[in-house]
């Protein structure tokens, strides 16, 4: 992760997401924290399809106040494979049990890609690029125009383990939903900061997380814990906030222990497609990623309801 900005100016952040119940949280989280400025988000089919996706980005940003930020929608499907979602976990909304107003606003007229390259390549160096979704739209980016991995500050994602896997054994969903759009992210050239299952399944909610959550407005009682109450997340005894991992790592690394590996991705194999098959015995030169193997929990929950609680006073005072 490159130096913060000077000056303590907020890093400018594109999210490429597809809400989901914690890519809604993730989304909060950015505009609650004050290190983090939101400036575009562009949306995947993953969780739910495209068109899901993309309305519940648009109603999440105006629920918490933020209807400037600009939605675009991308791809509707995996580059080679048959779309497959994620409703048995997030419900058939997307947000689990959160019943949100619907947006006003619409979506750009611009695909997710053509946005990215726009924002990134327009200001070089200053937009950091986080994706918590199936990475079909990085790797359309990244192909349609190269330049764009030597222009973010900063590449994070959710995605991928060293060890285990949560759609299969072997494979964490955002990579086993598109493989081949994640082997051609990982190979495009750049350092990827790789916040996966080895670091989200550690950040689990609690019951003192809940309480904190029910103090927080507007925000905690028809998102957050209406979206967790739905949240069929196989994780006990909490509910991992995966995505909110690779948001939390942008505004604080420090709560992140990352470690250099070569990361491979699985997608020719029977029982194994979509594996992050990580290597930290890869010589400097051969490493493509960062991968987080931990964090500090008691600090992560800290940063992300104080995040919260701005969010929601946001909301009362906007
Ligand atoms: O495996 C967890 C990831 O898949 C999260 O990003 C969740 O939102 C789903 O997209
Ligand atoms: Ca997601």
């Amino acid at each position: 992760m490159s130096a913060a900005p000077a000056g303590g100016a907020p890093r400018r952040v594109i999210l490429d997401c597809d809400p989901g119940i914690d890519d809604a949280f993730a989304i909060a989280f950015a505009c609650g924290h004050p290190g983090i400025d939101l400036v575009g988000v562009t949306t995947v089919a993953g969780n739910v399809g495209l068109d899901r996706t993309t309305v519940n980005a648009l109603s999440v940003l105006e629920f918490l106040g933020h209807p400037e930020v600009p939605v675009a929608a991308g791809s509707p499907a995996p580059l080679l494979r048959p779309f497959n979602d994620a409703r048995e976990v997030h419900g058939e909304s997307g947000l689990g049990g959160a019943r949100l107003p619907a947006p006003r606003a619409r979506a750009a007229d611009l695909h997710a890609v053509d946005f990215l390259i726009g924002q990134i390549s327009a200001a070089p160096g200053a937009v950091t690029l986080v994706a918590t979704g199936p990475l079909t739209n990085i790797a359309m980016a990244v192909r349609c125009y190269p330049p764009l991995v030597r222009q973010v500050a900063d590449f994070v994602i959710m995605g991928g383990s060293a060890a285990r896997g949560n759609t299969t054994p072997a494979a964490e969903f955002n990579i086993w939903a598109d493989p081949e759009a994640a082997a051609i992210v990982f190979g495009a050239g750049w350092q990827v900061t790789m916040v996966g299952l080895d670091v989200t399944l550690q950040a689990l909610t609690s019951a003192a997380v809940e309480e904190r959550m029910r103090g927080q407005g507007r925000l905690g009682g028809e998102l957050l814990l209406p979206g967790l109450s739905e949240y069929r997340s196989a994780a006990r005894p909490g509910q991992p906030v995966h995505d909110v991992c690779a948001l939390a790592l942008v505004a604080a690394p420090g709560l992140f222990g990352c470690e250099p590996a070569r990361v491979e991705v699985e997608t020719v194999g029977r029982w194994t497609s979509g594996m992050t098959v990580t290597d930290f015995g890869a010589t400097d030169a051969d490493c493509n990623a960062q991968v987080a193997m931990s964090v500090d929990v008691t600090g992560f929950w800290d940063l992300v309801l104080n995040a919260y609680d701005l969010a929601a006073a946001a909301m009362e005072t906007g």
